[in-house]
């Protein structure tokens, strides 16, 4: 019997996850199933679906919107960028216990820097956003040597308060966090990262011009929507390159296969095999 894995969310069908995960399996050779479980709308549909799936013999999940918070508060293990995150995207059951990781952040600084050849070190970053997206980059971003993180958010009041907690867990790196207009115009960054949902409804967060330095890279989280507003504003505000999340996906995939499997697959031909341009 193959080992089994899978990713569980709500919606779930279009999931890349049992893609991606089913050709690292075959290029590492592993034995193993990879499929996507809908944990429903209800209360109670993830731990109901979670039980289940470990009942069958499962040892590892994948966990997307809406259930990560969920999945952490499941887990008797958490790693620090988990707990930092407030969120878990995978999960491994060792026997009876459950430990909770979260790749999301560590997938975005592999991408940015292994797939992109942007090293982060002293590097100026703007988060836009202060939900859970934003939360699980801060640690990996800062540990990766930024300089600097300002969050900005359409609620400042948000990012104000995001920031303060983190600071003190992001030792070398300046935290700050307001609201888009909070921006100096003299305030430039290497690297902006649009962590807010505004791309999914076809809007573009209110960062102003000035907030990409000369040569700046624009990061969109959200994949497969092609030249995203937000890449569209980038643009036109003088930035050199974008990039959307599919990185992002792909290399948190890996983590997860790496912790899961103990090999770590090759990312650039399936990175390549989803990559669809973004003009
Ligand atoms: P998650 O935890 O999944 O990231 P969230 O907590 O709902 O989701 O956060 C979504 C983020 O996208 C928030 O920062 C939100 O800004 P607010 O805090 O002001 O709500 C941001 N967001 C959503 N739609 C946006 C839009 N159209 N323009 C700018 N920011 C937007």
């Amino acid at each position: 019997m193959p080992d089994r894995y899978a990713v569980i969310g709500h919606p779930i069908a279009h999931s890349k996850s049992p893609l991606i995960h089913g050709l690292f399996a075959q290029a590492t050779q592993q034995d193993m199933t990879y499929e996507a479980i809908d944990g429903g709308a209800d209360d109670g549909g993830f731990m109901r679906a979670l039980a289940a799936f470990r009942a069958a013999g499962g040892l590892g999940l994948n966990v997307t919107l809406p259930f990560k918070l969920q999945a952490l508060a499941a887990a008797d293990q958490a790693s620090d960028d988990a707990r930092l995150a407030g969120a878990a995207n995978a999960l491994r059951f060792e026997g009876e216990r459950i430990e909770a990781r979260n790749f999301d952040g560590i997938g975005l600084v592999r991408d940015i820097e292994v797939n992109l050849g942007l090293p982060l070190k002293g590097q100026r970053v703007l988060l836009l956003g202060a939900g859970g997206a934003t939360r699980g980059a801060l640690a990996p971003i800062a540990r990766a040597g930024a300089a600097r993180i300002v969050i900005a958010n359409r609620t400042a009041g948000k990012a104000a308060a995001l920031a303060q907690e983190m600071a003190p867990h992001l030792p070398g790196t300046v935290v700050e966090g307001g609201g888009f207009g909070d921006l100096a115009p003299g305030d430039a960054f290497d690297i902006v990262i649009n962590a807010t949902a505004a791309s999914l409804a076809g809007e573009a967060p209110a960062v102003p011009a000035s907030a990409f330095a000369a040569g700046a890279l624009a990061y969109d989280m959200v994949y497969g929507k092609g030249l995203t507003p937000f890449l569209k504003l980038a643009q036109a505000a003088g930035a050199a390159r974008v990039a959307d999340g599919v990185g992002m996906l792909v290399e948190q995939a890996a983590e997860a296969f790496a912790w899961w499997r103990g090999v770590r697959p090759d990312t650039r031909a399936v990175l390549q095999r989803l990559t669809v341009p973004l003009a």
